[in-house]
């Protein structure tokens, strides 16, 4: 569509009301401090933070590891359904407050049955959580489970084996967890599993790892969609690829900021691999960890960075091309994007 020249102070009311899809946030990531000792004083569970302050000031990252170290350490408070329904409760009723209208969700299994916490009680949870989101705030949800990377290709397979019995409640397969020394060729045969079980695929590859890695997600694992991708901009022929075959990058800005992968959000490649016709879209990652749901990462991201109108609508209708829902919501929901823009282009043009 024609997209109408907005002023940059009217900008930010823009990007919050269009309607989104959050292709890329980790459940366990949307635990919010409070909720954290909430859970913890719920199940008895002894944290090594005093108090919710002293927790946000250990919020200093300086890498993926660092993050990771804390963020599985916040996870060992979920130990009963009720606290995945909560968890995920509380994470699609905000994604709904910011206009999110389709959330694939990611969650991690092997995070929690290493605490003797079964794959059924995280899952049934979730599921229970993202059937009530669509009842109570018309937000469509959907969920991919995770295998972890630090761990071996065996455990996958048994992460798999004991998810089977709720497959019903899960769309897709994805990867993550620490990326350097663990590339996506590491699990090739789990994956070809997923996807002779029909499956969706996707993986973290081009976060702090190298573009080998983005390659391998796409050619050995089949990715559809890459998790953040942001280091394809170090290689000309996988960014022509990217480019030609439409493959979705899941970008996460205020993530990248947090973790410096970028020195400041000012330098952050999203508008590069956006004019160079990649299909990226906006997203929260870890949103309790790193400072925002999905809105504050698209008004940071263009407030660093000058991106404009165009590029707001870009990536909301990257969001819809590349989500797993049908194409039936996809196409309402572009529809549903369109009329905001034609309703912002006219208050303009009053
Ligand atoms: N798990 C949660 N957040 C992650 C990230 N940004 N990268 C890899 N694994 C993760
Ligand atoms: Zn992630």
């Amino acid at each position: 569509m024609n997209i109408p020249a907005i002023p940059p102070e009217k900008l930010p009311a823009l990007l919050a009301a269009m309607p989104k899809a959050e292709l890329h946030m980790h459940v366990e990531g949307s635990l919010e401090p409070e909720m954290i000792f909430a859970l913890a004083a719920r199940n008895g569970v002894a944290l090594p933070y005093p108090d919710v302050e002293a927790l946000r000031r250990a919020y200093a990252f300086t890498d993926l590891q660092s993050f990771l170290d804390i963020y599985y350490a916040g996870a060992s408070v979920l130990l009963k359904e009720q606290d995945f329904y909560d968890m995920a409760q509380a994470y699609l009723a905000r994604a709904a407050a910011d206009n999110v209208v389709r959330a694939e969700i990611f969650f991690d299994p092997q995070t929690h049955t290493a605490r003797g916490v079964p794959t059924a009680t995280v899952i049934r949870g979730l599921a229970r959580a993202c059937a009530d989101a669509q009842a109570r705030h018309g937000i469509s949800a959907a969920l991919i489970l995770c295998f972890l990377r630090h761990l071996s290709e065996q455990e996958a397979f048994e992460a798999l084996e004991d998810a089977l019995p709720l497959r019903e409640h899960f769309i897709g397969v994805g990867l993550d967890s620490s990326e350097v020394g663990h590339p996506p060729e590491k699990f090739a045969r789990v994956f070809a599993r997923c996807r002779e079980l029909g499956f969706h695929i996707v993986a973290h590859a081009g976060e702090e790892g190298p573009p080998a890695y983005i390659w391998q997600a796409l050619d050995v694992l089949k990715a559809e969609r890459i998790d953040h991708g942001v280091q394809a901009v170090h290689d000309a022929a996988l960014m022509r690829r990217l480019a030609a075959e439409r493959v979705p990058l899941t970008v996460c800005p205020l993530s990248n900021q947090k973790l410096c992968v970028f020195p400041d959000l000012a330098q952050h490649n999203l508008k590069a691999l956006l004019d160079a016709g990649l299909c990226a879209t906006v997203n929260s990652d870890d949103p309790a960890y790193f400072g925002g749901y999905v809105n504050e990462n698209f008004r940071a991201v263009f407030a660093a960075t000058g991106m404009t109108a165009a590029h707001a609508w870009q990536l909301a209708a990257n969001g819809f091309e590349a989500s797993f829902a049908d194409a039936g919501a996809r196409r309402a929901w572009r529809e549903r994007l369109d009329e905001v823009f034609e309703r912002a282009a006219d208050s303009q043009a009053k």
